[in-house]
């Protein structure tokens, strides 16, 4: 398994990158600290060396369980977070209401501000217990802030050996386009699975012929493509995936129905699970330099790992894009 370098950065990550929002509990039902702390050991242990969390996750809990949990191998890891979305400030574009962890009202905003940023990073070392971010990244755009204003508190940053390597999440190509008129950028994080196929031909492919790196997040569908949602799972309360459309019981129908035809056959041959497949048609495909796989516990984290080791054919590549290309979204 080759490490896989962002951009024109001189960081190597992983192909497979530990996601830590579930372990944040916000929006996903809460979480299990001691769990998230295994899982997180148990995926560097499988070989995955790279985390992305964010202070959203969790509003700063996700990034305190991964610096917990890397104190004492901070050599083995990168680390991977993000600035420019505030709980605590109503300054900036309004992103949208939500609540904490404790059920408590939250106004979300994005606010990329040069202030803001360099506030926000000092914090995000605090929590993370690092002296450097590997990659840090915008975590969505600001229509309030100009870009020539973020990339210069993001380019100060890298200059003063705090961050690494400049990410941008959310963004499109014009906008990325607008970003490397005042600075580096050597990575992208939109949205990709098999079923939010979007971005594919979009940013990710704008990216590829760009020399930046792209690193999806919710590969897996936030838990629907690995084969163990059936129809009667429920979600505890505040867990986002009670209101997505994917996972109506008619949906999680026809979305199995792929799997048990295209996906198992495949797992099958490499003695692999459903998951490892996906993940490993995800970082097989050519403009995507790296999944985001989100994981709760150990168990989770060592399978998702294992997907770097599960290598398709060409045919068995065709035959999985070809099923899910078929597939309308919701
Ligand atoms: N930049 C952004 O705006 C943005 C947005 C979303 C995500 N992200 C990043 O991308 C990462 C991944 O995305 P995601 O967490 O939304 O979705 P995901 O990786 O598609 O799915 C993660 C969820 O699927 C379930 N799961 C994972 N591995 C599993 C396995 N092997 N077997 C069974 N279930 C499994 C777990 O939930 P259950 O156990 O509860 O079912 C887990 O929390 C995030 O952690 C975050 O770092 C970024």
């Amino acid at each position: 398994m080759q490490l896989r370098q962002i951009g024109t950065s001189e960081i190597h990550a992983t192909p497979i990158v530990f996601g830590a929002w579930a372990i944040g509990g916000w929006l996903w039902g809460g979480t299990d600290d001691e769990a998230a702390i295994e899982g997180i050991h148990a995926g560097l242990d499988a070989g995955i060396n790279a985390i992305d969390t964010a202070p959203a996750y969790g509003f700063g809990h996700s990034e305190r369980i991964v610096g917990e949990a890397v104190a004492q191998r901070q050599d083995d890891v990168l680390i991977f977070t993000k600035c420019g979305l505030r709980w605590d400030s109503d300054r900036g574009q309004h992103h949208y209401d939500t609540v904490d962890n404790e059920g408590k009202p939250v106004q979300l905003y994005r606010n990329l501000r040069r202030d803001s940023i360099l506030r926000e990073c000092e914090l995000s070392l605090e929590r993370l217990g690092v002296e450097c971010i590997d990659l840090y990244q915008c975590h969505w755009p600001d229509a309030t802030t100009p870009i020539k204003e973020t990339m210069g508190a993001l380019t100060e940053l890298l200059d003063q050996k705090m961050i690494r390597a400049i990410g941008l999440s959310n963004f499109t190509p014009g906008m990325i386009e607008e970003c490397l008129q005042y600075g580096p950028v050597h990575c992208s994080q939109p949205k990709f699975s098999l079923l939010s196929r979007d971005n594919y031909d979009g940013v990710i492919t704008w990216c590829h012929e760009h020399d930046i790196a792209t690193i999806v997040y919710s590969p897996l569908e936030q838990g629907l493509l690995t084969g163990k949602v059936t129809v009667d799972r429920t979600f505890n309360e505040g867990d986002q995936r009670n209101d997505k459309p994917w996972f109506t019981e008619e949906n999680i129908r026809r979305v199995n129905g792929v799997i048990d035809a295209v996906l198992a056959p495949i797992a099958e041959v490499h003695k692999a699970t459903i998951a490892q497949v996906v993940l490993a048609w995800t970082i097989a495909a050519a403009p995507i330099t790296c999944a985001l796989a989100g994981a709760r516990n150990a168990g989770q984290a060592s399978e998702n790992a294992g997907a770097m080791y599960v290598d398709l054919s060409e045919e068995q590549f065709d035959a999985i894009r070809e099923a899910f290309w078929r597939i309308e979204g919701p």
